[in-house]
């Protein structure tokens, strides 16, 4: 399992090139986000334990792999004029729900299923919504469960309750997704209908592809469990 976490307090604010006035206190933006930082470090713990602990009750990792960012100032800052929302950290704490951001990379389509249970089943989790985009894809074919949740972080004078974007997908899904993340980048967001078509059609095959695995893996399950009987 892989844990790629932005250094967000080393490497954050040398890009923003906003006027002065728009970021008029920079110290106040980065005390702001250092807590995403915190609440990614615990949803980080808290998925790698679940994950080992979920590998030794059924035999499987549901989790592949987990990567997770913070987000630029400057992207959050563009989301809050696109939104036409005042520029401030307590407008972007509010508003913008993905400023801490988890993917979660699963083999089968149950384990994504079995990863929202258990995140659900955490005292210290709420969860605040859920977009099931896998039951209900996007127009253009995409699919993942995406989950906003809160998550406290403890601090040394007082506990803060931080929301993280979590989305959880296949692998099958997660490839499907950048391949179309890097052909909407190049077309400067205006793909050509041909190639839409195209990713609709693959977005098919995925959906063929994660079904048919879960199918291949509760055969071989229903196999050794037979074979266990057999033997005992
Ligand atoms: P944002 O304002 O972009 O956060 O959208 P939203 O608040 O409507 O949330 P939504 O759940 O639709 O999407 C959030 C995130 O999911 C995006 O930032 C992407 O990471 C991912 N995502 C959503 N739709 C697509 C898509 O069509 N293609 C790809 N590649 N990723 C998507
Ligand atoms: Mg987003």
């Amino acid at each position: 399992m892989e844990v790629a976490d932005l250094p967000i307090h080393k490497k954050q604010y040398k890009e923003v090139s906003f006027a002065n006035d728009v970021l008029t206190d920079l110290k106040e933006w980065r005390s702001s986000f250092i807590l995403y930082k915190y609440a990614l470090d615990e949803i980080n713990t808290k998925l790698r334990i679940l994950n080992e602990d979920f590998q030794h009750a059924h035999a499987h990792n549901p989790i592949e792999h987990i990567k997770s960012r913070v987000k630029e100032p400057e992207s959050i800052i563009k989301k809050l004029q696109r939104k036409g929302l005042e520029i401030t950290p307590e407008a972007a704490r509010e508003h913008i729900h993905d400023i801490a951001g988890v993917r979660i990379t699963c083999s089968f389509l149950s384990d994504i299923y079995h990863i929202h249970q258990m995140l659900q089943e955490q005292d210290d989790i709420r969860v605040l919504k859920v977009k099931d985009y896998i039951q209900h894809p996007k127009p253009n074919g995409y699919k993942s469960l995406h989950l906003i949740v809160e998550i406290p972080v403890f601090l040394p004078s007082r506990t803060e309750r931080v929301k993280v974007e979590v989305q959880i997908r296949t692998v099958a899904m997660d490839f499907w997704a950048s391949v179309e993340h890097k052909i909407y980048y190049k077309y400067d967001q205006a793909v050509p209908s041909h190639l839409k078509q195209e990713l609709k059609e693959t977005a098919e095959l995925v959906h063929y592809l994660d079904h048919k695995m879960v199918n291949l893996k509760k055969d071989v399950e229903q196999l050794s469990h037979l074979t266990k009987e057999g033997v005992s």
